[in-house]
């Protein structure tokens, strides 16, 4: 049943989910669990100048929505930010934010750069690097988990994949933060705009550079690719660069950081982890439903229809809850309780349909060479202060999470310094 403003009770009223302190201090779990059974087409009134949209909070439906690109579009912006704005700048450019055959053209041309070879030599990069960080920073003892490892290692990767030099890792790294959360409850709109356009200036740089000085990497090869006959132009190649960066930094950084946290906590897991009970692939799963990272994505609505029992207007703002999906217990057997083994574990945490993130596999690996290397090296590890969460509408996790390790020197054996 869709609801309206007179049917759903204050507690529900009261959270604005354009707000982002409502994430960090409500109960959110107790909120989607009733949006799911009482209100799975929810209308979210509008506040102030805000405009309102439909929240999605079920599997079924979230599922079914991102599958449709006939009658929702992602041209008018794919999250709250560019959808209530109106749209997004890069529309018809950049992946994420384009429909139809000149997606799936612009689609198929990246993934040639994802091509098993050059995601095999990835792969390596990925894994040395992984062992090698998580080595360092379990033989220093105690540190900041989102500094020392989990900063590094997503940016590192695409970075590497695409051929940005690693001395500029550091700076795109703190664009990347900039322009997507914060740390900070009020940061304002318009630093998220400047870092955005600093990301999209580095990149056109690049592009001239290998236009000039062809290199064996992706930035080369899209500089080679055509669509229809036609070059790709350097606004393409740089808007699809800025979304392999931001699509693929901080969801892969914050599930990384919450999956440390949740280790500290659920001790039973990672004895079966470390002891080889369970397999790294289901465990990986897992973290990754537990994460969510991305706690919603959005399309607008080409045309009326009807959806949860309610009906959705041509041109409405429909958002997608891919963090109550992925706990919707319709779906999730005791979907609150984190099962390294669980199995079926078809979570939407990369989406879904057309849209299907691009990066999923390299999420995985690095993701799972985290676990092989984390229950190699180390006996266990605990919080050391409180963790810092980030303050978004669209992420969710931690900024900052101090943690001491105990090496486990027979396994840290193998490892260089
Ligand atoms: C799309 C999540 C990692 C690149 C998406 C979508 C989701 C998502 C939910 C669908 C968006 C929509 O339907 O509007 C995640 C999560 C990740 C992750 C949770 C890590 C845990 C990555 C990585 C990369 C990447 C590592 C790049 C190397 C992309 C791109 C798209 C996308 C380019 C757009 C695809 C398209 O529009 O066809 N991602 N992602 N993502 N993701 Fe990811």
């Amino acid at each position: 049943m869709s609801t309206r403003l007179a049917e759903v009770p204050e507690e529900i009223l009261a959270v604005n989910l354009v707000d982002t302190k409502a994430y960090l201090e409500n109960d959110m779990g107790a909120y989607w669990r009733r949006l799911r059974d009482e209100h799975p087409l929810y209308w979210h009134e509008p506040v102030g100048e805000t405009p309102g949209f439909w929240v999605v909070s079920r599997y079924a439906e979230v599922m079914k929505l991102y599958r449709d690109d006939k009658r929702l579009t992602s041209e008018k912006g794919n999250v709250l930010v560019t959808l209530l704005a109106g749209g997004d700048s890069a529309a018809g450019q950049m992946m994420a934010v384009t429909d139809g055959k000149r997606h799936k053209d612009l689609r198929n041309v990246m993934l040639r750069a994802f091509s098993p070879r050059a995601l095999a030599k990835v792969n390596e990069l990925v894994r040395a690097n992984t062992r090698d960080l998580l080595a360092r920073t379990i033989r220093k003892g105690t540190g900041d988990f989102v500094k020392d490892v989990a900063s590094v290692i997503p940016l590192t990767t695409i970075g590497n994949l695409l051929g940005v030099p690693p001395a500029d890792n550091a700076e795109l790294l703190e664009l990347t933060k900039a322009s997507l959360s914060s740390d900070e409850p009020d940061q304002a709109p318009e630093e998220a705009w400047v870092a955005r356009n600093e990301i999209l200036l580095y990149f056109s740089d690049l592009v001239a550079e290998r236009r000039a000085n062809p290199q064996d990497d992706v930035l080369t090869t899209l500089t080679q690719s055509e669509v229809d006959g036609e070059p790709l132009s350097d606004q393409d190649i740089v808007f699809n660069c800025y979304s392999l960066i931001l699509g693929g930094d901080e969801t892969s950084r914050l599930t990384m950081v919450e999956t440390i946290y949740t280790l500290t906590r659920e001790l039973e897991q990672w004895r079966r982890l470390r002891a080889g009970e369970v397999d790294l692939e289901t465990a990986t799963e897992e973290f990754l439903r537990w994460a969510s990272p991305a706690m919603n994505f959005g399309r607008r609505a080409l045309v009326d229809f009807e959806v949860a029992g309610g009906q959705v207007k041509a041109d409405d703002i429909v958002t997608l809850w891919n963090v109550s999906a992925n706990r919707d217990e319709r779906v999730f057997e005791r979907p609150d309780v984190l099962d390294l083994s669980r199995s079926p574990n078809k979570h939407v945490t990369f989406g879904y349909g057309p849209h299907f993130c691009l990066g999923a596999f390299l999420a995985r690996v690095e993701l799972r060479e985290m676990l092989d290397a984390l229950r190699s090296f180390t006996t266990g590890f605990e919080l050391t202060g409180e963790p810092r969460r980030i303050h978004s509408n669209l992420m969710q996790g931690m900024s900052y999470l101090p943690v001491r390790f105990t090496p486990d020197e027979a396994g840290l054996a193998g490892e260089g310094r």
